[in-house]
């Protein structure tokens, strides 16, 4: 299976009755202009959110890639089970593409992963990954029986954070293993500095539209911003024709530095 490259994250969605419309038709338009990987979690609104997305792809499961993640609390063998049962009722269907263990917690990797192996035998999900690991905790996990198996790790990745450039970016393209960079907008943070703004300015392109195309510039890292307006995510939708010249590679690079060291992973 291979993942679209540019996703809809949904963190925050589902929570405000008076959003929803808007929210949904966002999501819908996503799914149209071919954004079909849809990111959610049992944790986001304690299920709201994967309540949301089964509304917003109603009629056309076929044509998405789902992901959702269970709860490190809950990432025992039988907890596993029970989670997912309780997404895919939430989503209102019969699998997912994508099944992440949310962080690593206290239960070890290799319960996850038998409850993972469970699933993958029911058909109940087709694939599974990680989210929030660290090197060494995937070095970890490649040494646990069926662990090679794992199709993804989401991390925190975006311009303002580029830590993972110094060690698990090249282990996981060492492995062909997909890197899904989460908060690849960084909440919106990032929008309004300036050089972004210039470089966008220069290209035509919005800074939003530049901070995606350089996250997706690079082979095996899939972007699953989150836009909860329809002008959000037609805008974010332009990002994969959007090139990057190397005159705009070498500007963005001296405002947001490539990392000398390695660092912790860092999470939001
Ligand atoms: N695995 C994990 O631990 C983890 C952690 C964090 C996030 N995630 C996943 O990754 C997804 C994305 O991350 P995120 O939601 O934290 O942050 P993000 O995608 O970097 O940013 C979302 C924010 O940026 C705004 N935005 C989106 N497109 C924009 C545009 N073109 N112009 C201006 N503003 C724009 C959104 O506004 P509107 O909503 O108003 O459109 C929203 O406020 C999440 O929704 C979630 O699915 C996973």
């Amino acid at each position: 299976m291979e993942l679209p490259r540019l996703g809809q994250g949904t963190w925050d969605m589902g929570e405000r009755a008076a959003r929803r419309k808007e929210e949904l038709a966002a999501l819908r338009e996503g799914i149209a202009l071919g954004m079909t990987l849809v990111d959610t979690a049992e944790m986001y609104g304690d299920g709201r959110s994967e309540s949301l997305v089964a509304e917003a792809i109603a009629g056309q499961r076929d044509k998405v890639f789902l992901v959702t993640k269970v709860l490190p609390s809950n990432a025992s063998r039988k907890g596993v089970a029970r989670s997912c049962a309780a997404s895919l009722k939430r989503l209102k269907t019969d699998r997912v593409e994508l099944y992440l263990l949310h962080w690593s917690g206290s239960h070890p990797l290799e319960e996850t992963v038998r409850g993972f192996e469970d699933l993958l035998a029911a058909g109940k999900i087709l694939s599974w990954g990680v989210s929030n690991l660290d090197l060494s905790e995937m070095d970890q996990l490649a040494k646990v029986s069926g662990g090679t198996a794992c199709a993804a790790d989401q991390v925190l990745y975006n311009l303002s954070r580029r830590g993972i450039e110094f060690d698990l970016l090249p282990w996981c393209r060492k492995r062909s293993l997909p890197i899904m960079a989460y908060s690849p907008v960084e909440q919106g943070r990032i929008l309004g500095n300036k050089v972004l703004k210039q470089v966008a300015q220069r290209l035509g392109a919005t800074p939003a539209q530049v901070a995606l195309a350089w996250v997706l510039r690079q082979k095996g890292v899939v972007a699953i911003p989150k836009a909860a307006t329809l002008a959000h995510v037609r805008e974010n939708h332009k990002a994969l024709a959007l090139k990057l010249d190397a005159e705009a590679l070498k500007a963005l690079d001296a405002a947001f530095p490539p990392p000398r060291k390695a660092r912790p992973l860092e999470m939001i």
